[in-house]
């Protein structure tokens, strides 16, 4: 049985993995420290400390905390400037439709991000009140992999865990979500998101019919 469905944002509803290694992109050029795609692979899912913490350890000296606090304000400066200007054509593919098709059946609608950005990036991509529920990051202390993030999700919407499916890209997010006591439906490569229960290579692949009864 599935009452609920609870989204993953940056890579599942839209490609803003693309638009934060960007901004890490800049921040890494200003202050010379070496930075590759594959590093951004691993920030996936990761919160904006933890990836900085990521993008540092190739630093040739050490960034005492309140510096690390002011290179990543300076991250997210470069990141809302370049989300400002995103509309609601990158979103992906299909999304407008399995929501509706979500809606058809009575599920319930929730996302948990990881961003403190989210509420603004889904307001950009026009799709902020197709959700009953946006966890605000802010108000968390732990991050994926723990559960915390989609339990509460699933408290908000007034479901049990049990009947929630997460939707997520990340390694990190599948374990929350298992973590959770829900089922996760990856969204990307299968080879390495292996640990879900079923992968779609993106969204519009995602068939509500394969996984919810009737
Ligand atoms: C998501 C993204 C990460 C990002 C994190 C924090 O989990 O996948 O790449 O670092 O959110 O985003 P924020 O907008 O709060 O810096
Ligand atoms: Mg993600």
């Amino acid at each position: 049985r599935c009452d609920a469905l609870i989204f993953d944002l940056d890579g599942v509803l839209t490609d803003t993995a693309e638009t934060h290694y960007r901004a890490w992109r800049r921040l890494a050029d200003e202050i010379g420290v070496p930075f590759a795609r594959a590093d951004n692979e691993r920030m996936k899912g990761v919160d904006r400390m933890a990836s900085l913490d990521i993008l540092l350890q190739r630093a040739s000296r050490d960034y005492p905390p309140a510096e690390r606090l002011a290179l990543a304000a300076r991250k997210n400066e470069y990141y809302v400037q370049d989300i400002g200007g995103i509309t609601p054509d990158r979103l992906f593919d299909g999304v407008h439709a399995l929501l509706a098709d979500a809606r058809r059946r009575g599920l319930k609608l929730a996302v948990a991000s990881a961003s403190r950005n989210a509420a603004l990036l889904l307001r950009n991509l026009g799709i902020a009140d197709k959700f009953d529920h946006v966890v605000d990051a802010a108000h968390l202390s732990r991050a994926k992999p723990d559960p915390e993030i989609f339990l509460a999700a699933a408290h908000a919407l007034g479901v049990s865990p049990a009947v929630c499916i997460g939707i997520e890209d990340s390694l990190a997010g599948i374990a929350a979500i298992h973590a959770a006591g829900m089922s996760a439906i990856g969204v990307g490569d299968a080879g390495v998101l292996s640990p879900a229960d079923a992968v779609v290579p993106d969204i519009a692949h995602l068939r509500l019919s394969d996984f919810v009864i009737p």
